[in-house]
């Protein structure tokens, strides 16, 4: 019982966080399925930190220190499931099983519920950063009990990232919370990485600029209110050549984009909600569009675009006006997602602090940004607000970028260039500010071939009109 901690998974993302830990001068057990993994960990990086590694999930268990914790980084799903009885085996009461990987929030609400019966703590914890991240301090979102974030939560914070002095890791929520938020975090990163894909396909496409120039371009925005991880990394990647054939190397990956589900699990908790995460939805579905080569070429080969095909005058006017575009639709998917979080809280009873998520988001994350601090400065200002856009800075920032967001969205529709999210989240903004709606005209049409009834704006109660009769308007209720 010497081990502070364990991480049983050696693959990368395993590894490279049992490194972290034990580089912050935690003892670490170490274990993997196939032995072989552990001792070739334990070979590469022993000189790193006290590790301890162990050939049976007993002795893994047997070295940790009470109450124990150990930490799982296998596949999620069953795998994840078969960890976790193995595990809990060997545990007693008190001891706790972290899963870090990018866990569904219900299974870990599930494994919860079924742990807690068994006297053990389950804490889902999101982590974000990819492999650098783990290694080098990721943004940590833990889920599950109070106690076992005071007996986790020190460690984690310690190998975290940390943004002027401040670890990006909190206790999120009870139970699922930590995976939930990390889900809306992944939903919110396919948002951010749509737009910025859709200003550089403008940019190529529109105004005939090659993959080096839109490089420049990112790396520019990336000093100004857009600063973030994924703008730096475009930049990078853009200015990058292939080795093979010396041209721009993202002109050389085919254009199918691939998806391990996070981002269809936002979208999809987002509908079970009743939240409309359009930016995200737009992104998600972006992504299949893409991926599928055999949708896209039967429609290649018969629909005509019949474009306008409008010359851009003032190149240097439409670029700035892309980086408004960009921004804002960037605004709407972060509003949208956080009124995500909210209603999950309210739905599963989470007390989650939306100003320390964005806070945690930070450092660490892939959607890692300057503006972040904005927000966790929005809800100090108003713990409670409704919407993110509504918040004053947001709403002066949103309303500066509108014009040129019209601009280009209309000229992308003009022009035949699909730039999903752009549009989409121009139309929610829209939306969402509208006086009236043609919602009115639904709920018409419903009560005409359902019976499914109305309210009135001048009146209490619910109506239906008599349609296949006398066209007489009863109110239904008392
Ligand atoms: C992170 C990433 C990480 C991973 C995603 C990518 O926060 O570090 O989100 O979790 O890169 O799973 O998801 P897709 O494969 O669906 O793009």
């Amino acid at each position: 019982n010497v081990a502070d901690i364990g991480v049983t998974g050696m693959a990368v993302m395993g590894s490279n966080l049992a490194r972290n830990l034990a580089r912050n001068g935690f003892k670490v057990a170490i274990h993997n399925r196939s032995v072989a993994k552990t001792e070739t960990v334990y070979e590469n990086y022993k000189d790193e930190g006290e590790f301890f590694p162990s050939e049976s999930t007993e002795d893994f268990v047997n070295s940790l220190q009470k109450p124990r914790v150990a930490i799982i980084m296998v596949k999620a799903g069953g795998p994840t499931d078969a960890v976790i009885d193995e595990l809990s085996q060997y545990m007693d009461e008190g001891d706790i099983i972290v899963d870090c990987g990018n866990a569904l929030f219900t299974d870990t609400r599930r494994r919860e519920h079924a742990l807690r019966e068994k006297g053990l703590h389950f804490v889902g914890a999101g982590v974000s950063g990819g492999e650098e991240g783990a290694l080098n301090g990721p943004s940590i979102m833990p889920g599950g009990t109070v106690e076992s974030y005071d007996r986790l939560g020190p460690m984690f914070e310690k190998i975290s990232a940390h943004v002027d002095g401040v670890p990006c890791c909190t206790h999120v929520g009870a139970d699922g919370a930590g995976h939930f938020v990390k889900m809306v975090h992944n939903g919110i990163e396919y948002a951010d990485m749509q737009v910025i894909s859709e200003a550089y396909d403008l940019m190529k496409r529109a105004l005939g600029m090659d993959a080096d120039a839109i490089g420049d371009v990112f790396a520019e925005w990336n000093k100004g209110d857009l600063e973030s991880f994924l703008i730096e990394i475009t930049a990078i990647v853009l200015k990058h050549k292939d080795s093979r054939t010396g041209q721009a190397f993202v002109d050389v990956i085919l254009d199918q984009a691939a998806q391990k589900g996070t981002g269809a699990w936002t979208v999809q908790t987002a509908l079970d909600l009743g939240v409309p995460v359009t930016g995200i939805a737009e992104a998600t579905f972006a992504r299949s569009i893409s991926g599928d080569a055999a949708e896209r070429e039967a429609a290649r080969a018969t629909l005509k675009g019949e474009t306008l095909d409008e010359e851009i005058a003032d190149k240097a006017q439409f670029i700035d006006d892309l980086q408004k575009a960009l921004y804002a639709s960037k605004l709407v998917a972060y509003s949208q997602g956080f009124e995500e979080i909210a209603k999950g809280a309210e739905t599963y009873d989470w007390d989650i602090k939306l100003g320390d998520m964005a806070k945690i988001w930070r450092g660490g994350c892939i959607i890692r940004a300057k503006f972040l601090n904005r927000i966790t400065e929005a809800y100090d200002r108003e713990p409670s607000l409704k919407l993110l856009l509504a918040d004053p800075y947001f709403t002066e920032e949103i309303t500066k970028c509108v014009p040129a967001w019209r601009r280009v969205v209309a000229y992308a529709a003009a022009n035949g260039f699909p730039a999903p999210v752009f549009a989409s989240s121009l139309a929610y903004y829209d939306a969402v500010r509208a006086e009236r709606l043609p919602a009115a005209l639904v709920q018409a049409q419903r009560d005409y071939f359902g019976a499914h009834t109305y309210k009135r704006v001048d009146d209490e109660g619910t109506y239906h009109v008599e349609w296949s009769g006398d066209l007489t308007e009863t109110r239904q209720d008392g």
